[in-house]
Order: structure tokens, then sequence, then C-alpha cells
């Protein structure tokens, strides 16, 4: 199974998998980021799509090309055989296109117990919610944000008191650093199908 990991961050569930040998075959990401640094470090392909060359800025909202952008990613991770997409902190919301092409194939991490908290800023909405428990959900992206039809993986991770986004979020993190890759494990092993994975 040919696997690629998207970033747009730090990497640290790109680091996990690699550490705890997932066979990945390309990284890609929407910009130059540390994400991209551990791959080479790796000896693991990349390929840097950078989103600006679309007309993407900050706060521009929908006003940049998502649709051409999301071609040339599919385009490229089809040209390069790619079965598996895992998404692992990448920021940008695909155009419909990927699913087309890539459906029931594409993973992401969401720093949440779906369905709560979608979008962007979970763990600061988790805080703001004053819930005692969230946690991480590794799931099967469609074109609906955030999506909790097909969940694969959850983990529930404490609210402690005093926690603020960076040491909530970081030890949400811990706990995805073990769950992804082991999700990703049982989708190599066949123990987890995945609809549209021959
Ligand atoms: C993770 O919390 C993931 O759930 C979210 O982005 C974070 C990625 O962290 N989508 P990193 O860049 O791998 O450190």
């Amino acid at each position: 199974m040919k696997l690629a990991v998207l970033v747009s961050g730090k990497g640290s569930l790109l680091e996990a998998m690699i550490e705890q040998n997932i066979p990945i075959a390309l990284v890609l990401a929407d910009k130059q980021c540390r994400g991209v640094a551990i791959a080479v470090e790796h000896s693991i392909p990349t390929k840097v799509i950078d989103r600006r060359q679309f007309g993407y800025q900050k706060g521009v909202g929908e006003a940049w090309d998502r649709r051409g952008f999301t071609v040339a990613v599919t385009d490229f991770l089809d040209e390069s055989g790619i079965e598996v997409v895992a998404m692992a902190g990448f920021m940008t919301v695909f155009d419909q296109v990927m699913f087309e092409r890539y459906g029931g194939r594409v993973l992401n991490s969401h720093p949440a117990l779906l369905p709560q908290f979608k979008g962007a800023t979970a763990v600061a909405d988790a805080l703001a919610a004053g819930v005692t428990e969230t946690g991480s959900t590794i799931h099967v992206a469609t074109e609906i944000l955030d999506d909790e039809t097909t969940i694969l993986g959850q983990v529930k991770v404490p609210v402690l008191p005093g926690d603020d986004v960076d040491t909530l979020w970081e030890r949400i993190k811990v706990e995805e650093r073990q769950l992804y890759p082991q999700v990703l494990r049982q989708i190599l092993d066949g123990s987890t199908k995945l609809n549209g994975l021959n």
C-alpha cells in the first residue's frame, strides 16, 4: 500500500509514524514547514505544492483557487501511485475533486472527539465549552469538514484544571502519536478495510 502523509506544520505525528516504522512513500505539504524537513532527514520523498501560488493568503476566505490547488495535489498523488492519503496536521480543506478521486481513502486526525468541536479551533473550543474530557479522532475525511461518518479510532484525554490550549493540545498529541500509527498499521495489515482500496 503506497501511503502519502500530508503536513503543514510541526509534523510531530509524521515523526511518530516514522519512529513506529509506518512505511511512507511520500510527504506532501502546502508550504515549507518542519514536517518537510523531518521527511528529508529520513530520506522520504517530499513535494511542496504551495497554496500561495493559487492565490491563498491568510484572511482571503474563498477568494483563492482551492479547486486548482486540489487538482494539482490530487494529480501529483495519482501520478506517484499513492493509494492512501493520511492528513497529519494538514491545514488546507480540499475541494471535492479530491474525494471524487480518493474517496474513502483520505484519512485525517482531528484533535477532539468528533462529532464534538469540528473545525480549526477544536482545542480552544473544548476549553471554552468547559468539558472535562476531549481527545482525538482518526476518521475518513470527506467533502464535509471533520465528517464523523467513518471513525477509525478515538482516544479520550482529560481536561485538567489550569490547562490552556498549548498544554491540552500537547497532551492530545501524545495520544495521537500512538493512535494514528496504530490505525495506519491496521490498514496496512488489512485488519481495517477502507472502502475504495483494493
Ligand atoms: C494534530 O493535533 C492533529 O490532530 C491536527 O493537527 C495536529 C498536528 O500536529 N489536525 P503536528 O503538526 O503533527 O505536530
